[in-house]
């Protein structure tokens, strides 16, 4: 059994990732010494009118220079490396909030993400940020957890495969520290925020890694690795357990490789919860296409097919710190689609995990096959109260929708309405399509019950309907995360390529503000 050996360590080079430490101090400005100091200015007053008081008089004087000769402006989205002429605090990272009034929660974490990418590239060490009531007023929950959140978001950088010169000296430890004079803030505030950014991270990582050094037995050593140190159950079914229990739509997407499918089953339970929830994530961690092999242009980019699974583990690795007052059973269908001669081919008819005869038209239509086993599995055995799942299941999402928002399907109103509260409330939109039956109509079998594939058009929105026959009227979400998943631009505290982490910080925002479905 290679099962945990090794695996999983080189996901996480720690060595050539930033390590952030965020620290919270109540103590005057003046009384710091700090490298830099990260000020967040408004377009629209001064900085007085921004809560800048507390700033030393010496560092105030040269940024309301700044300002005064519209070296900087405070717009919205951008940010200016400023020298302060103050010894104790030389440097400035001044960052625009745009309009004092139209700041909310998601404008000062795209402010955050940007100062964090100037961080990356300064050579400081200690660095502070100031918490003022503008800021805390902006937003709902805590300012400092949105800060934090944001701050380590945008210091996210992916070197581990760069081991070399310059990239090599830029990883190093910074500690931050939340200056916050008017106690407005907590150091549990900063944590949360912090735990969630790191779990999205991680989720960036494994998305991020190639797919010769992440393969379903990684994706599983990580599963197991979470589970231990947050003292969770899990289980991975190996190939011959799934045989037994009939899911031959994942053993037939693995047949083209030789690195064995796993079925990755996790679960967190709380003593005081009411309901069950259950989340599962698409883990292809390489998608050709198989046998219906995709043209070799940006094949590359088919390393991000597991990143459905990157946010169910991001998330989980959250929830274990968190401890959600709810159950969560987190399942993870692993394999490779690759075309070996052993792969499955275009006509083949496979049984699935609930009976159902599934002709498969297209070999590159995998997510729904290995997915509806997964679903099927999890709505028997644990009969959850609602089930979610994140998937990169079509390039149809990235046309509709782009690379901003995820696509969603569901059966369910009430559900559909708190996922997509928390899209707005953790940033991770997610936009609902439409799902009446006659979309459905194209996937019903010619030679079996359903066939893998529709007739061409709103390939979105029939992904999603054929995993809908697997959850046996269980409340549901599907979430296509196709474009979110990687490659998002122009965003603060989005990395400039690569995974993004998407679903993460809204699963767990969902999990929070969990409402008992009736
Ligand atoms: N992994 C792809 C979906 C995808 C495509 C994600 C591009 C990100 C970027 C998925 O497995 C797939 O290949 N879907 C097919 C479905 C089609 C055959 C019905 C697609 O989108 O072309
Ligand atoms: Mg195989
Ligand atoms: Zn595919």
């Amino acid at each position: 059994m290679s099962l945990i050996i090794g695996c999983g360590l080189i996901i996480i080079n720690r060595d050539f990732i930033m390590e952030l430490k965020i620290v919270y101090s109540n103590i005057p400005l003046t009384n710091e010494k700090l490298e830099a100091v990260v000020v967040f200015v408004t377009e629209d007053s001064d900085l007085l009118g921004s809560g800048l008081r507390a700033l030393p008089g010496a560092l105030k004087k040269n940024l309301s220079t700044s300002l005064k000769l519209r070296v900087f402006t405070g717009k919205k989205g951008k940010s200016q490396h400023l020298f302060s002429g103050y010894a104790k605090i030389p440097q400035i990272l001044a960052v625009g909030l745009g309009k004092k009034d139209e700041l909310d929660a998601e404008t000062l974490r795209r402010a955050a993400g940007k100062a964090g990418k100037m961080l990356t590239a300064l050579k400081a060490n200690t660095v502070g940020f100031v918490v003022t009531s503008l800021l805390q007023d902006a937003v709902e929950t805590d300012a400092g957890l949105v800060l934090a959140e944001g701050l380590t978001l945008g210091a996210y950088e992916f070197n581990a495969y760069k081991k070399t010169g310059d990239e090599k000296s830029k990883s190093k430890s910074v500690i931050i520290q939340c200056c916050d004079p008017d106690n407005l803030t907590s150091l549990k505030a900063l944590k949360v925020g912090k735990i969630r950014a790191d779990g999205t991270n991680l989720a960036r990582n494994l998305g991020n890694t190639p797919a010769n050094d992440l393969k379903p037995k990684d994706l599983a050593a990580e599963a197991k690795k979470i589970a231990r140190q947050h003292k969770m159950e899990c289980t991975v079914l190996e190939e011959k357990d799934m045989k037994k229990l009939g899911m031959g739509m994942l053993l037939g997407v693995s047949r083209g490789s030789r690195e064995p499918a796993k079925l990755i089953i996790m679960e967190y339970s709380h003593q005081q919860a009411k309901q069950t929830i259950a989340i599962v994530g698409k883990g292809v961690t390489f998608d050709s296409g198989g046998i219906s092999l995709k043209p070799g242009k940006n094949m590359d980019e088919m390393k991000f097919d597991m990143c459905g699974a990157a946010a169910v583990l991001g998330a989980m690795e959250v929830f274990g710190q968190v401890n959600p007052k709810l159950n969560i059973i987190a399942v993870i269908p692993t394999t490779e689609n690759l075309p070996g001669g052993e792969a499955q081919r275009p006509g083949d008819i496979v049984t699935a995990h609930n009976g159902k005869r599934v002709e498969i038209l297209n070999t590159d239509a995998e997510g729904r096959l290995i997915l509806g086993d997964a679903l099927s599995y999890v709505v028997k055995e644990f009969k959850p109260d609602a089930v979610l799942d994140l998937a990169t299941l079509t390039g149809a999402c990235i046309t509709a929708l782009g690379h901003f928002t995820t696509g969603a399907i569901t059966n369910n109103d009430a559900l559909m309405e708190q996922v997509r509260n928390a899209g707005n409330i953790s940033g991770d939109l997610v936009w609902q399509l439409p799902s009446y039956p006659e979309y459905g109509e194209s996937i019903k079998g010619k030679y079996a019950d359903l066939q893998n594939i529709g007739g061409g058009d709103s390939g979105t929105i029939i992904g999603g309907l054929f995993l809908e026959h697997f959850i046996d009227k269980t409340p549901w979400v599907h979430l296509d995360i196709a474009g979110t998943s990687w490659n998002v631009k122009h965003i603060g505290y989005q990395p400039n390529n690569g995974a993004t982490g998407v679903g993460v910080r809204l699963l767990v925002d969902l999990v929070q503000k969990w409402k008992p479905l009736s």
